[in-house]
Parts: structure tokens; C-alpha cells; sequence
């Protein structure tokens, strides 16, 4: 287990930026007095070091060689380097590509001060492997959900910013030169809103220009999942689409997805989670988040945000206990409660994706037309995209499509500006530092 392989990016054109991942609490001001009296250290009764906690997840994977594997992938950008770990389950190996199999892909960690989403990511894990069970679940329907599923974990995206909070940098939620993760994606890119804090959100310099997220979005390009928990603590919530506007997306699957959503606010979370669209919800707009990017970009069909644990009473220099449980009932509590909500989670989006499948009309179907599928109809071979393609065609073909779609968009935009001149208007339909 545990092949490396070396991606080594183009970067792309830095004229549309998007950051993907929501970040919360970027209201929070984070210029944090370390030494001050109120800071809670890590409890390292309750987690793991980021070391021990990977070991811990090797050691898991050894023991099911037949149900898990583990990769790990190097990404660098102009001397920065970045790990990223992703362990893939599938009960049976030999099933991987069988295509009836629902995949899902889970990001625990993105913000490095939110350990919590991390020791989930192990929770999970270990439940996929029958190591742990699941109270009040019934065993037998558990396995037959498990076989339908092929699942990749990211148990810790951002192992460089972890490393920095490791070491007494307990607010940092940046990577480790300091670009918000969640905002180094593609829609949106770069727009700041009023209450922008650089500190926090620092969206990089273009997007994608960081490695991480050039890795999750290769690994959500190649294995096309059909649900996406993209994992974070500092409240509690249930998010969907979309984290940049106030406004969840039209239609029956958007409608369907915020119905589900509610049925576990309901059933795991006790009704205090906030349900609804990141935008919409929480009190700021987020710009080039992951979450955004997966439901527009790559047209995952169920995109989520999942936010499990948040302490509102502690105070803003007080990160570990703002984000992550102190003592080990709500720690144990918040594990027991959120694996048991994931497994809801991936019962109940089976069955809606059956019945998606099931009705798939073509005019259910153009709902979902966007210019990536009039791009990848024009430059592809539609078959292609439904059978494992080579990687290196797939990245190939990548490139030339991420270069059509900026120029597309590019010329969209010049035309847009071109228009706003003549009507003698100026409106900031793009913000940001990019043109
Ligand atoms: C941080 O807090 C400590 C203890 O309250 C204080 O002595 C120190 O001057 C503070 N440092 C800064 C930079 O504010
Ligand atoms: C999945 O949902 C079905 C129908 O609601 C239920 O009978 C079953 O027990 C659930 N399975 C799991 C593993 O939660
Ligand atoms: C991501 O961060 C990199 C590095 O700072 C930057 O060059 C790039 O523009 C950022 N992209 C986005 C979408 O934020
Ligand atoms: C599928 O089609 C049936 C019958 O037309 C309809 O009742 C059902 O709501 C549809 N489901 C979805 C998810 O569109
Ligand atoms: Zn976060």
C-alpha cells in the first residue's frame, strides 16, 4: 500500500479565480494573542498527533487489505511541497470500477485548526471496516448499503497547516503559507465580500494555485463522485450549494437534497443544525469554495458541507476550543452522533440516486447542461466519460479543456465589459485582482 505518484502541474492560467472550500467563521478575527491566558492547549488525551493519527490509519488499512488501500500523492508549486493521503474502501477490490456502485469522496481537515473533522475521518474508516459498529444499526442492512458503495477518504487535506496548529499556532486555518484552502477554487474566485479578512480567507493568488487543491481536484476529476462532504468544525450545520450566493440551486434535485438535509438535522443533530445553502446560512458569502466548485464545475450531484462541532461561547483567541470538543463525553459524542449521520447520509442519497437513475430523461438531463458539458461533449467522446478513462489521457484532455473554458469565459467577460462601457455603467460584476 501506499504508492506515491508525482503530479506535477501546469499551473493554470491565473485569469479566473476560484476558491472552493467553505470556510467558516471567517467573520472570526483571527489576529490571536498565542500566549494569552485563555487559550486552551490540544488535549491529547482525546487526539491524535497528526502522525499518530496516520499511522493509526495505515495500520487500519494493512489490516483489510481487501477492503482498503491507501495512496498518498505529492503536489509542489514554486518550492512548496504538500502530501495528501487518500484511502479508498470498496468491500470487495475487485468491484472498484464496477459502475452500478455509488462513489463518494469525504475531505476531512481542510482547515488545519479543525482536529475534530480528522479523528472523524478514523471514526469512519473504522466503521467501513467493521471494526467498530454502529449502535441501533442493523447489521446486515449496513452491509448490503457498504457493498454498493466505493468511498475515497482525504482523512487530512491540509497536512501542512495541521502541522503549524500542532505546533502552538492554534487558530491557523490557512495551508502552510498561509492560502485558505476554501478559497482557492475556481467559482468565484477572489471576490471579497465587505468583511473580507486576509488573514483568514487569503484566496492564494489565482485559483488553484495551491497544491491541495490542485490534488482534490484531480482526484474529484478522475474518480467523478456522486456525493461530496466536504468536513469542518466551528458550528453546527448541514450545507449545500451555494457558499458564494444566497440562494440554493433550482430544481427537484436541489429540493431533494435540502429535504435529506433536514431529515438528519432531525435525526442526528437534534434539529440545532443550521440547514440550507452555505450563502444563505451562515451569515457570509464564501467565494472560490470546494463545495461550489464540485457542484457547478465538476457536477457532483449531492455536494455538501457538513460543520459538526462548533463552541460559540469560547472566545474568538480561544481556537481549540472553539472548534474542537475539550473533554471526552462531547468528544465521544460528536463521533458517535456524526459517523452515525454520515451512514444516514449515504442510505438515504442511495436511494434518491436510484430514482435519479431511474428517471434519467434527456430533459431531466438539461437541467445539468453547463459549459463544461458543452465542452466535454465538443472535445470528447461522451462514451469516454462513463468508462474509466487512462489518467493521462484524462489529465491531457483536462488541460486543453480548463484552457478552452477560460478562453470561453475570457471572451464572455470581455464582451460583458465591452457592454458595461457603452451603457456608461459601472458595476463590479468581477471583483478581485485578476484582470
Ligand atoms: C498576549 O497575552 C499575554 C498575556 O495576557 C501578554 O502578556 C502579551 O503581551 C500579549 N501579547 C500581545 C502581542 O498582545
Ligand atoms: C437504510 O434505509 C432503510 C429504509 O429507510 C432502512 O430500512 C435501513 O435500515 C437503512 N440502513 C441503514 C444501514 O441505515
Ligand atoms: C490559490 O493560491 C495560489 C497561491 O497563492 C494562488 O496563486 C492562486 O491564485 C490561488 N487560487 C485561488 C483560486 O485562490
Ligand atoms: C421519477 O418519475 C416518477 C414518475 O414519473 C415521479 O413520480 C418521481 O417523482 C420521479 N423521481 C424523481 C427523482 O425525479
Ligand atoms: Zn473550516
Amino acid at each position: 500500500m501506499g504508492s506515491r505518484r508525482d503530479f506535477s502541474l501546469s499551473s493554470t492560467p491565473s485569469l479566473l479565480v476560484i476558491l472552493f472550500c467553505f470556510g467558516p467563521f471567517s467573520h472570526i478575527n483571527a489576529k490571536v494573542n498565542l500566549t494569552g491566558p485563555s487559550s486552551t492547549p490540544i488535549n491529547r488525551d482525546l487526539y491524535h498527533t497528526s502522525d499518530t493519527l496516520m499511522e493509526q490509519i495505515k495500520a487500519l488499512v494493512h489490516r483489510h487489505p481487501d477492503k482498503l488501500y491507501m495512496e498518498t500523492f505529492r503536489s509542489k508549486n514554486k518550492g512548496y511541497h504538500a502530501d495528501m493521503t487518500v484511502v479508498t474502501y470498496c468491500r470487495n477490490r475487485k468491484q472498484i470500477d464496477d459502475k452500478s456502485k455509488y462513489r463518494i469522496l469525504l475531505s476531512f481537515g481542510q482547515h488545519g485548526r479543525e482536529l475534530i473533522t480528522s479523528e472523524l475521518a478514523l471514526r469512519i474508516l473504522s466503521i467501513l471496516s467493521k471494526e467498530q459498529s454502529l449502535p441501533n444499526v442493523d447489521p446486515l442492512s449496513l452491509h448490503n448499503l457498504f457493498e454498493r458503495l466505493v468511498i475515497k477518504v482525504v482523512p487530512m487535506e491540509n497536512m501542512n497547516g495541521r502541522e503549524l496548529v500542532e505546533a502552538g499556532d492554534l487558530c491557523e486555518r490557512r495551508n502552510g503559507r498561509g492560502v485558505d484552502l476554501n478559497r482557492n477554487w475556481s467559482v468565484d474566485w477572489g471576490k471579497k465580500e465587505k468583511d473580507y479578512d486576509p488573514y483568514e480567507e487569503n484566496p492564494g493568488t489565482a485559483p488553484f494555485s495551491e497544491p491541495e487543491t490542485q490534488m482534490m481536484r484531480k482526484l474529484c476529476l478522475s474518480f467523478e463522485p456522486h456525493i461530496w462532504i466536504n468536513v469542518h468544525s466551528g458550528m453546527e450545520a448541514l450545507f449545500m450549494p451555494y457558499d458564494h450566493k444566497n440562494t440554493t440551486p433550482d430544481g427537484l434535485p436541489s429540493y431533494r437534497m435540502k429535504l435529506m438535509l433536514q431529515r438528519l438535522n432531525h435525526l442526528h443533530c437534534k434539529g440545532r443544525c443550521l440547514v440550507g445553502s452555505g450563502g444563505g446560512s451562515v451569515g457570509y458569502l464564501a467565494h472560490g469554495t470546494a463545495t461550489d466548485y464540485m457542484f457547478d464545475v465538476a457536477r457532483v450531484p449531492m455536494a455538501f458541507t457538513f460543520e459538526i462541532y462548533g463552541d460559540g461561547t469560547a472566545s474568538a483567541k480561544d481556537c481549540f476550543k472553539m472548534f474542537n470538543p475539550v473533554d471526552q463525553t462531547t468528544f465521544n459524542r460528536v463521533l458517535n452522533d456524526w459517523s452515525a449521520a454520515f451512514i444516514t447520509m449515504f442510505n438515504i442519497s442511495t436511494h434518491e440516486l436510484d430514482e435519479l437513475r431511474s428517471n434519467t430523461t434527456a430533459s431531466n438531463l438539461d437541467k445539468f447542461v453547463s459549459i463544461d458539458d458543452y465542452l466535454n461533449g465538443y472535445l470528447m467522446d461522451r462514451r469516454s466519460r462513463y468508462e474509466k478513462k487512462m489518467e493521462v489521457l484524462d489529465l491531457g484532455m483536462q488541460e486543453i479543456r480548463t484552457y478552452f473554458r477560460l478562453f470561453f469565459l475570457s471572451s464572455v467577460l470581455l464582451l460583458l465589459m465591452f457592454c458595461c462601457r457603452i451603457s456608461k455603467r459601472i458595476r463590479p460584476i468581477i471583483s478581485g485582482t485578476t484582470f
